[in-house]
């Protein structure tokens, strides 16, 4: 077996009330690729951090090169060997690309506290050069680059240095098919150095593809540890849960089924630079899924559905009434809700409680000429908390304290709340565990019985055929394909016109 490289032992974390990691012990070894899986808030990503040194455990020990490991801060377990790619933005507002890539390390850019930005910004080049991202100009603001850029400037730093760990905490699920290869062939890379490298994701067949062996937590709880064989995707579910998976994961049936009446039309949508003439009509109790690469243009067209970005051409226009949307505020007025993909960032409020995010969008429908009672709030942010099985000790807990995946449920229970008669989903399963993944597929059906309609995008074809009615596929901006729904769809027939 290869050398264990750490090793943390009787793990315990807790916050407050909540049990987030309870005596669970890990081995990393050299050129081994271990996963860790379980649901939403089972603790994965706060065992991670303790061994990347975000927090101290509450009680545990780790032993790291055969000696005693304690790391005071994140600076000290990277200058260690040890880095971690956080599930959340890794990179900092307000710095330049170069300083967020040398952060704590400036030192060895100068002498008694002068640091020598030229060579700063020259090593960062160098390091971005040698990782594909040779368009990022290492002096300019983070701000200015995207989120998925960003994650592989933060993913070039840490490997700027030979790392002895490497833990990757979700970081596929936010990237486009492009960035997930790249990570793919960094994990590859690593692996034939003798890196040890831990994962986290809910990507199962990922997991099975990636892993030489797979931990799987339930409420911050050890539960087995799995080797060969025992890696797929339905033993590890069923690990994850606790019991079988009962019922069907999508939808049973294979027919087209919605109304003949148009809700919704994009005629000629047209947004410089990301996409060109779109046009398309969505039904009653449809389901119409936009399918592609993540920089087709297909999550703008969804933005610009909602009226968030205002197109250079062509109208979104609602049938009852006549509506055109030209910004967000009529289209929420017009009972249309919008989940993005970007959850963290464009549409959850972290600084305040569960509740105030879920009800944000809903005020209306509880208040009382101009009163609105705390008892109906908490209600009702407490019922569509449930509905989306959100893991938290109540809903007056601040949102940022939430798992990843639990914060976005949160955003999904919000606009949920809202009687929306149409939703516009990007992404919509992105970062949940197996089971609330099932939940969310069987809301969508109940949605198309209320005659309520879908538009979703999805970057996972089975989801996609899964799911939808209708699919249109996106390529370089354009419209190349619509496919009805039917048992003989396959992934194959879609990802022809996709690329
Ligand atoms: N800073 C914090 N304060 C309070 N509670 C926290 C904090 N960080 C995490 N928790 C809680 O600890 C539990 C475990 O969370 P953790 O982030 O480790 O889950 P996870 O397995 O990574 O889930 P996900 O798949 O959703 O990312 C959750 O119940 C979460 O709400
Ligand atoms: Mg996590």
């Amino acid at each position: 077996m290869a050398e264990t490289i750490l090793k943390a032992e009787h793990m315990f974390k807790e916050f407050g009330a909540t049990k987030a990691v309870t005596d669970v012990t890990i081995e990393l070894r050299q050129g081994t690729v271990l996963g860790l899986v379980g649901e939403n808030g089972s603790g994965k990503s706060t065992l991670s951090s303790m061994i990347a040194g975000v927090y101290p455990p509450t009680k545990g020990q780790m032993t790291y090169m055969g000696a005693a490991y304690k790391p005071g801060s994140v600076l000290e377990a990277r200058k260690a060997g040890i880095q971690y790619l956080t599930q959340e933005q890794g990179t900092i507002d307000g710095m330049t690309v170069a300083e967020n890539m040398f952060l704590g390390e400036e030192d060895s850019f100068g002498k008694g506290g002068m640091v020598n930005m030229r060579r700063l910004i020259a090593r960062a080049k160098e390091i971005l050069n040698e990782n594909g991202l040779a368009h990022v100009d290492p002096s300019q603001p983070i701000e200015k680059y995207s989120f998925e850029d960003r994650k592989m400037i933060e993913t070039a730093r840490s490997l700027s240095k030979q790392p002895d760990i490497l833990i990757i905490d979700e970081t596929t699920t936010a990237l486009s098919k492009k960035g997930v290869e790249r990570i793919y062939e960094i994990i590859a890379e690593q692996k034939a150095k003798g890196t040890a490298i831990l994962i986290i994701s809910h990507d199962l067949s990922e997991v099975q593809h990636l892993c030489d062996e797979v931990m799987i937590l339930r409420d911050g709880v050890f539960i087995d540890l799995l080797h060969g064989d025992d890696i797929n995707p339905d033993n590890m579910r069923q690990k994850m849960i606790g019991r079988e998976f009962e019922g069907s994961y999508y939808r049973a049936d294979f027919e087209c089924t919605h109304g003949d009446e148009v809700v919704l039309s994009a005629k000629h949508l047209t947004v410089d630079g990301a996409f060109r003439d779109i046009s398309f009509d969505l039904h009653k109790g449809e389901i119409l899924g936009f399918g592609g690469l993540s920089d087709c243009g297909m999550h703008e067209v969804l933005k610009t559905v909602f009226g968030a970005i205002k197109p250079t051409h062509g109208s979104v226009t609602l049938t009852e009434g006549g509506i055109k949307i030209h910004n967000t505020t009529t289209s929420v007025k017009h009972k249309i809700a919008y989940i993005p993909k970007d959850r963290d960032k464009e549409s959850l409020f972290q600084p305040t409680s569960i509740k105030d995010n879920i009800v944000a969008s809903s005020l209306d429908k509880i208040r009382k000429w101009i009163y609105i009672s705390p008892r109906a709030e908490r209600k009702m942010a407490n019922e569509q908390a449930k509905i989306m099985e959100v893991k938290m000790q109540s809903v007056m807990q601040m949102a940022k304290d939430l798992s990843g995946g639990n914060k976005q449920k949160v955003v999904i229970a919000k606009w949920l709340a809202n009687d929306s008669r149409i939703f516009i989903m990007d992404c919509p399963t992105r970062g949940i565990d197996v089971g609330v993944k099932a939940k969310i597929y069987r809301l969508m059906e109940d949605f198309k019985k209320q005659g309520i309609s879908v538009l979703m995008v999805s970057e996972e074809m089975m989801e996609l055929i899964g799911m939808a009615d209708r699919i249109i596929t996106m390529k370089d901006g354009r419209q190349t394909g619509e496919f009805m729904r039917s048992e003989s769809l396959s992934e194959a027939d879609i990802i022809q016109k996709i690329i």
